[in-house]
């Protein structure tokens, strides 16, 4: 797993490194450490400030060199504009954009003084994690398989090499609340950074067995980790999951990771389920060549599983949770399952697959009912790189959401606009429901030409009993997403810290 940068959390007057990040509010306010920098360099940094036009507006940034007076040899101001106005997202994100402005100057050690004006108290050593945590989530670069470039100056033009990073310091108020503070961020940070490692990995080195076995991890921070093989799948009859592996010599698994943080043992569940295709070729409806390789990353939806189970576990989260992923590769050979075919799934319903490459569905029809039958959560939210028709619909800003509960929809949507994992809620309907009827068996795997997120979707209720469901189509939004301040990898993690935030504001205690 790549390494997760670790923060020095000091106070206010401790020594500064030689790159220096400090903030400034709208009008220029600047906080009393900033003040006091300044006032020691002789009022260096308000005659750089005027010289520049810089007021302190969100997004612009001030940089001040070798100034006289202070033993730093590079001071850069980031703009956030209405301080007091900001919220945690807005703080972590500024935490995202110093990490950027210590990036691009290839800063080995560097201090961000997190004061923000008009800050004070708890808020203030939250803020200072806060923005430890966007800091870190932005460090975040899948290096591992460039050699060359771990040479100094070798970047490639694009990324400047960020592995230079030393020590960063976060200077605040009141280090050993903040460093508290941050013990669930780090948490978090951990989650994401697993599942953005597992959905980087290419295929070739991530199979399913492989995938499974990295779970383990989650061992060590109190998950139980059950790994069913082959054997145990086909007496469990997972005929739908089955079909789909059956074209590739790497067998199948699915992976239940338990986290019991409820005072009672015995609390019902809330269970995450993710689709985990290794990669998907379509199989015998293969794909064209034209991007496919971006279809490892089609275990997004399970990347995101393990990563929100290590985070829970990691900060101790007051809940019960059960997190299982079907984990298979799609690919097409002599041993494939064919358009036509007709398999049973472990729920007795019959699917007659029409088309290879309609298989995430086919792999959670199967993994839900396991779900219900083995654990009644309380309800399950599922997450899946299902379809390309949701990123036609809603782009790379949104995940499609599906539910047939009117509370666990608005608390979705509501973790989303908080964290900025945004969701979008989409139709469910009989009418829709009727496309995938079927002459030969209960239903096929695929309806017709339109709306095809949808019938996705529609596909995966008829294996959900009474249990509140959410259905998260997340093909936009986690691999290839649009940058943000803290994420510039492929693999974005999204839904990690959606999910966190779900547990944490509605389903702890
Ligand atoms: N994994 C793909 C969906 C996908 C496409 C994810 C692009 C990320 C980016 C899924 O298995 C798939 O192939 N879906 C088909 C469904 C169709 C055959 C009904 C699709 O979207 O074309
Ligand atoms: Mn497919
Ligand atoms: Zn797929």
């Amino acid at each position: 797993m790549t390494d997760r940068l670790d923060v020095t959390f000091l106070s206010l007057d401790a020594p500064l490194e030689p790159l220096v990040i400090a903030l400034a509010g709208a009008g220029l306010a600047l906080g009393h450490t900033a003040i006091g920098l300044d006032e020691r360099a002789g009022g260096a940094l308000h005659r750089a400030a005027e010289a520049a036009e810089f007021t302190g507006k969100a997004k612009t940034t001030l940089e001040v060199l070798a100034p006289q007076g202070i033993a730093v040899k590079r001071l850069v101001v980031i703009g956030c504009g209405e301080a007091d106005e900001a919220k945690d997202i807005d703080i972590i994100g500024l935490g995202g954009q110093a990490m950027a402005q210590i990036a691009a100057r290839k800063g080995k050690r560097a201090t961000l003084i997190s004061e923000l004006p008009g800050m004070s108290g708890r808020r203030a050593a939250e803020a200072a994690a806060d923005m430890a945590l966007g800091a870190v989530l932005r460090h975040y670069d899948f290096r591992k398989y460039r050699t060359s470039a771990k040479r100094d100056g070798d970047d490639n033009g694009e990324t400047p090499a960020r592995d230079g990073l030393e020590r960063l310091v976060v200077a605040c108020l009141d280090p050993d609340a903040a460093r508290a503070a941050y013990g669930r961020r780090q948490a978090l940070a951990d989650g994401i950074i697993l599942a953005r490692d597992l959905v980087n990995e290419p295929a070739n080195v991530l199979g399913p067995v492989e995938l499974a076995e990295a779970t383990r991890v989650l061992e060590r921070a109190g998950v139980d980790v059950t790994i069913l093989d082959e054997k145990a799948l086909s007496e469990l009859k997972m005929g739908a999951l089955l079909g789909v592996a059956q074209g590739s010599p790497r067998p199948p698994r699915v992976v239940v990771m338990q986290w019991h943080g409820a005072k009672s043992k015995r609390t019902r569940p809330v269970a995450f389920i993710g689709k985990g295709v290794v990669f998907d070729t379509g199989g015998i409806s293969i794909k064209q060549a034209g991007g496919m390789e971006d279809m490892k990353g089609d275990m997004a939806g399970a990347g995101c599983v393990v990563g929100l189970m290590l985070a829970l576990a990691g900060r101790k989260a007051n809940v019960n949770a059960v997190g299982i992923i079907g984990v298979v590769e799609n690919m097409p050979s002599g041993a494939a399952q064919r358009p036509g075919d007709i398999v049973t799934s472990m729920s007795g319903q019959t699917i007659e697959v029409l088309n290879t490459d309609a298989e995430g569905r086919l792999v959670l029809a199967d993994v839900i009912h396991y779900a219900q039958q083995e654990f009644k959560p309380k309800l399950m939210v599922d997450l899946a790189t299902l379809t390309g028709a949701i990123i036609v619909a809603l782009g790379k800003e949104h995940a499609g959401l599906f539910c047939n509960d009117d509370k666990l929809s608005a608390e979705l949507v509501a973790a989303g606009e908080a964290t900025t994992e945004r969701v979008w809620r989409m139709p469910l309907s009989r009418a829709y429901d009727k496309l995938i009827d079927s002459k030969t068996a209960d239903m096929k795997n695929i309806g017709g030409r339109w709306g095809g997120a949808i019938i996705g979707a529609q596909f995966i209720q008829r294996f959900v009993k009474d249990t509140p469901w959410a259905h998260l189509d997340v093909a936009g939004v986690a691999m290839d997403s649009a940058k943000t301040d803290i994420n510039q990898s492929w693999a974005s993690g999204w839904g990690v810290r959606l999910l966190d935030r779900f547990v944490s504001d509605h389903h702890e205690k």
